[in-house]
């Protein structure tokens, strides 16, 4: 796989460069766009071509509904400089814009879900999208593990490089496939049985794996513990997983009664009207050594419902990796858009806690197979 940046700027000056980016971004209720994390992370690439007289023209999808429009992504675009937004994919108007582009100038294309060929991998939309330029940049880590057209089909036709963001990504991530030890792995979410491959493979590669989040919850009770109403998998985790030595399972958490009533308690204790809506501070304490001490911390689930404001122990284990990085001597990768958008309301800035992923799943596929289908068509 070739980097974007082994090629000089000469090489790049007035060439018509396809970036695949992945500015699937959530839209708010005013359908505009909120949170910039992706565009800003997948802004350093557009910017490097565009600097070096390249002509850029962006893809993406944005949602699952093909009737959505991209264009509030281009508004939300321009903060980082200048976008001409595009309402066509490879029409004619896709084709008259590029064919008047200037060297530097930048152009965001039409939604590519609004073309049914996107998911089907068709080589025919592929071959399209490949006939708008004359180089092909694959920037969009967090969709590499679908095999879409614009992801794994346009680079059969077209000279291919990933760009700055992909060459980040997958480094971060190959060195969490073999963290210095001791390590750390901190993992949430919910619905067990798509946690529980990962877990399993950190469980052989780090020195402790802690849940927390929904999954915290289906550990607890394949202890034994009552977990009263909160939300539990239709797959519980095995006795080999929750008894394992390395898993650390929450020692108390935070609960919810039916009247709306919050206090902290230990497993043992939570009752039937309770619903398990965080960890609790003793949980943190608990971790507190194993990061003090981690050359290596692997970050993706939010410990609580961030979203219904159980933040505070999200926050605490971010000020806890914070403090282990400015120390020195520990790397750290963080993921899962949920993971994000706590850790941005945390008030930990980004900058003291290594590297974020842009990817979900896509983080969870690679680190569980070591590669993604994007990546690989990159060759
Ligand atoms: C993501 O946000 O995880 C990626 O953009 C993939 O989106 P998808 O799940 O709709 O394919």
């Amino acid at each position: 796989m070739r980097c974007i940046d082994e090629l000089s700027a000469g090489e790049l000056k007035g060439k018509r460069v396809l970036i695949r980016s992945d500015f699937n971004v959530p839209l708010g209720a005013d359908g505009e766009v909120g949170d910039v994390f992706r565009l800003r992370r997948g802004w350093e690439t557009i910017k490097y071509l565009s600097e070096r007289g390249a002509r850029v023209i962006i893809i993406s999808h944005v949602g699952r509904d093909p009737e959505q429009s991209i264009e509030p992504v281009a508004r939300a675009l321009k903060r980082f400089g200048a976008v001409v937004y595009v309402p066509d994919i490879t029409g004619a108007a896709a084709k008259g814009a590029v064919a008047s582009m200037r060297d530097g100038e930048i152009l965001l294309l039409e939604n590519l879900r609004r073309d049914p060929r996107e998911k089907k991998n068709d080589e025919s939309f592929a071959r399209e999208l490949a006939n708008l330029a004359e180089i092909y940049v694959s920037d969009a880590f967090a969709v590499s593990h679908r095999e879409d057209a614009s992801l794994v089909g346009v680079p059969k036709f077209l000279p291919s490089y990933a760009g700055l963001l992909m060459r980040d990504e997958i480094s971060h991530l190959t060195e969490a496939l073999k963290p210095p030890q001791p390590s750390i792995a901190i993992i949430g979410g919910a619905k067990f049985e798509t946690k529980d491959p990962i877990i399993r493979l950190f469980l052989e590669k780090y020195s402790h794996v802690c849940v927390v989040g929904a999954i915290a919850s289906d550990c607890l009770k394949g202890n034994g513990f009552p977990v009263g109403r909160s939300r539990v998998s239709e797959h519980m985790p095995a006795p080999d997983v929750c008894e394992n030595p390395l898993l650390l399972a929450p020692v108390d958490v935070t609960v919810e009664n039916s009247d709306k009533q919050v206090s902290v308690k230990k497993p043992q204790d939570v009752l039937p009207d309770d619903k398990i809506v965080d960890i609790g501070p003793d949980t943190v304490a608990t971790l507190a050594p194993h990061i003090a001490k981690a050359k290596f911390i692997t970050w993706n689930g939010p410990t609580g419902i961030f979203e219904e404001g159980f933040i505070s122990n999200t926050s605490a284990i971010a000020v806890l990796i914070a403090k282990r990085i400015e120390k020195g001597g520990a790397h750290s990768v963080i993921g899962g858009g949920d993971t994000i958008a706590a850790l941005q309301e945390s008030g930990v800035p980004e900058e003291k806690l290594g590297f974020f992923s842009t990817g979900g799943g896509a983080m969870l596929e690679f680190l569980l197979k070591g590669t993604l289908p994007a990546i690989d068509a990159l060759g």
